[in-house]
């Protein structure tokens, strides 16, 4: 089953209750928020992803999927644990070892979302494989991180089958989210690839009617 997380990384301030409402109306499965601490990526989005986060908790019960893009994970973890996300997701390439890797992993199990590994387009899909055992998702950047509006990597996308053909071959029940320039072009490959959830923010946020958007993502019958 596919579902579509909407970014709300560009939401202009101002504009949020708006579009979370009209979101929330389109039946998004999930709000997808990009936080950014300045030194992993360039942007820093901290206190705005916290301000938007913390307001979608007080309006809306559908489910929240942080996306740490940061160094302190294990602040990332505790700050955005307040707003109660079904699923927490930090990068690989933010931890010095495996010790840490398995810490952060405890560290979001016990706060009570679910864990997701995220890694870069250079990762190698090859170094997340001894860490599915203990997780709930996997997201493969579709895009370098650190800004919207990018378009699709397609080399990702036989790192995308390369990841469903070991999840199967292992019996893992892992999911497999894509980040990054997904939209009505390429949302199909992805999908073939072995993607499930799909994080699109440009593509919805774009559109008069996001509820069109979301459903044709989906691939609904029309
Ligand atoms: C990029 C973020 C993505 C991005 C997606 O670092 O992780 O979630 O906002 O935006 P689009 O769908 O516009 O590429
Ligand atoms: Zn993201």
């Amino acid at each position: 089953m596919i579902e579509i997380s909407t970014s709300i990384l560009t939401v202009e301030k101002g504009k949020e209750a708006d579009v979370f409402f009209a979101l929330e109306k389109s039946k998004t499965d999930y709000f997808h928020i990009d936080v950014m601490d300045g030194k992993f990526v360039e942007k820093d989005t901290y206190q705005k992803m916290l301000e938007y986060s913390s307001y979608i908790k007080r309006i809306s019960n559908l489910p929240m999927d942080v996306h740490l893009m940061v160094e302190d994970i294990e602040t990332g973890i505790e700050v955005f644990s307040a707003v109660e996300p079904n699923i927490i997701t930090f990068h690989l390439e933010a931890c010095k070892n495996k010790e840490e890797v398995m810490k952060n992993i405890r560290a979001i199990k016990e706060k009570g979302s679910r864990v997701g590994i995220a890694i870069k387009p250079n990762t190698k899909i090859e170094e997340v494989y001894e860490y599915l055992p203990y997780i709930h998702m996997c997201l493969i950047m579709t895009v370098e991180p650190g800004l919207g509006g990018q378009t699709l990597i397609t080399d990702m996308l036989e790192k995308i089958s390369t990841l469903k053909t070991h999840i199967e071959k292992h019996n893992l029940e892992i999911d497999i989210q894509v980040d990054g320039g997904v939209n009505l072009k390429t949302a199909q490959r992805v999908k073939d690839a072995g993607a499930n959830i799909l994080v699109a923010g440009t593509a919805i946020l774009m559109a008069s009617d996001y509820k069109v958007i979301i459903d044709e993502l989906k691939d609904f019958e029309k």
